[in-house]
């Protein structure tokens, strides 16, 4: 098979990682890349946004199934233009898409299909979205409703910090994407990222994996894109997993399928695992990144040969099996990140760093001058697997240490969680 895949993230570069190793490859392209999928893949030069120069590509190479990355594409409905050209893709159409590209609307997917969640409301003005925060009071969580590179929540712990988020909002702080706002209840407890490969009827167990948003160690400082993951998630054993998939994802796809836009694709929930149970959070119709790295490092079925069952609808004839052993990410960042990184850095050593069961991800390398240097917030996913959390932020750590970038920065204490359950023998 020929494939092309889109995006240049860590994300990316995991699945192209994947899709080399599969005997269906022929030949695998990525749009734009960047020089780690460099070495897997030929990258390529094409505007993502114009569909038709996307297709006009798939069909001069003969490709037989495109990937999407991230999250902007299907939203903007690459899937369906691409589909209708007569080109295979992996990802949900425009319609399923909104999952992602609109709180508000699966918000309202859930009330309607009793499916867990925040209690909420949704405004389209100031005044209206004021009044239902002062009725409510903090904590409260405000939500821009559109794709706002995820950026648009605030955790306000004060009715002060709620009114504030809310003004920003509606005075464009998020662009489009907060001219319609989802207020919701603040809800406690351990979080998990449950993943499911789905092909618009069957929804497929994909694992677990647990996030670090926060820049700082012991989960400090402004929120990030990840910078750190391990997989599996602990929290989700069989029990919650099963509920999880009866309670959140089956009402989901059978809600989605009512309302004409079936689910294809890797459908991504965000879950507080809370006293009542797992309640959602929020979806996203892609990978998460880094959590892809650390399910690629465990997968051991033929990636290919499951997103291929996906797009033709064949998965309830199919199993994904995993790795025993934990897998762990973390991620190196370029100083000024989650603000304005500094680009350029030079970054030496990371053949010799990887190895020993670790492997380095690109999330946002360039070649410069025949130098590979930083070129962009989150650099590099140093990813290693062990028998345990425990052994794979050792080996992680070990590999990470071994590269030579003293421009970059990463937490410390990636797993923390995980370790502690280890280390207590639970
Ligand atoms: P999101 O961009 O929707 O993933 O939200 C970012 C983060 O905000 C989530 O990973 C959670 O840590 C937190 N969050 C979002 N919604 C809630 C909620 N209703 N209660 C508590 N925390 C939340
Ligand atoms: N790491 C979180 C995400 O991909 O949305």
């Amino acid at each position: 098979m020929n494939v092309l895949l889109l995006g240049s993230g860590g994300r990316e570069h995991a699945l192209a990682w994947k899709i080399a190793a599969s005997p269906l490859l022929t030949k695998l392209y990525a749009s734009p890349g960047n020089p780690g999928i460099g070495r897997l893949a030929d990258l390529v030069k094409l505007d993502i946004a114009d569909h038709s120069a996307v297709a006009a590509f798939c069909q001069e190479k003969k490709i037989d199934l495109v990937v999407v990355g991230p999250e902007g594409p299907l939203v903007a409905g690459i899937a369906d233009d691409l589909r209708a050209w007569g080109i295979r893709v992996f990802g949900p159409s425009k319609a399923a898409a909104r999952l992602e590209g609109s709180k508000g609307f699966t918000k309202d997917l859930c009330a309607k299909f009793n499916i867990p969640t925040a209690a909420y409301g949704r405004f389209g003005d100031l005044a209206s979205a004021k009044a239902y925060v002062e009725k409510t009071g903090a904590p409260i969580v405000i939500k821009a409703d559109g794709l706002a590179a995820g950026k648009g929540v605030t955790i306000a712990m004060t009715l002060e910090e709620a009114l504030a988020a809310l003004e920003a909002c509606f005075e464009g702080a998020f662009g489009a994407a907060g001219a319609e706002v989802v207020v919701e209840e603040y809800l406690t407890g351990e979080e998990a990222s449950f993943f499911c490969l789905c092909d618009g009827a069957t929804a497929l167990p994909f694992s677990t994996a647990q996030d670090h948003k926060r820049v700082g160690d012991g989960d400090t400082g402004p929120n990030t894109g990840g910078m750190g993951a391990y997989s599996p998630a602990p929290v989700m054993t069989a029990e919650m997993t099963e509920r999880t998939m009866r309670e959140i994802i089956e009402p989901t796809m059978r809600g989605m399928a009512n309302l004409g836009a079936p689910f294809a694709g890797i459908l991504f929930a965000g879950l507080m695992i809370t006293d009542q149970g797992p309640k959602l959070i929020e979806y996203n119709t892609r990978f998460g990144d880094p959590e892809c790295q650390v399910l690629m490092m465990r997968l051991k079925d033929d990636l290919l040969v499951l997103l291929n069952a996906a797009v033709d609808g064949q998965l309830a004839h199919m199993s994904a099996r995993w790795s025993d052993k934990a897998a762990l990410t973390v991620v190196m960042a370029a100083r000024g990140y989650p603000g304005t990184p500094e680009k350029g850095s030079v970054i030496r050593g990371l053949d010799e760093a990887a190895g020993e069961g670790a492997e380095i991800f690109h999330a946002g390398t360039a070649i410069n001058g025949g130098a590979l240097v930083a070129n962009g917030g989150r650099v590099l996913n140093v990813t290693a697997t062990g028998a345990t959390v425990g052994e794979a932020q050792r080996r992680a750590y070990a590999a990470l240490d071994r590269i030579d970038w003293p421009q970059g920065f990463c937490r410390r204490d990636i797993g923390w969680r995980a370790v502690e359950r280890e280390k207590a023998g639970a």
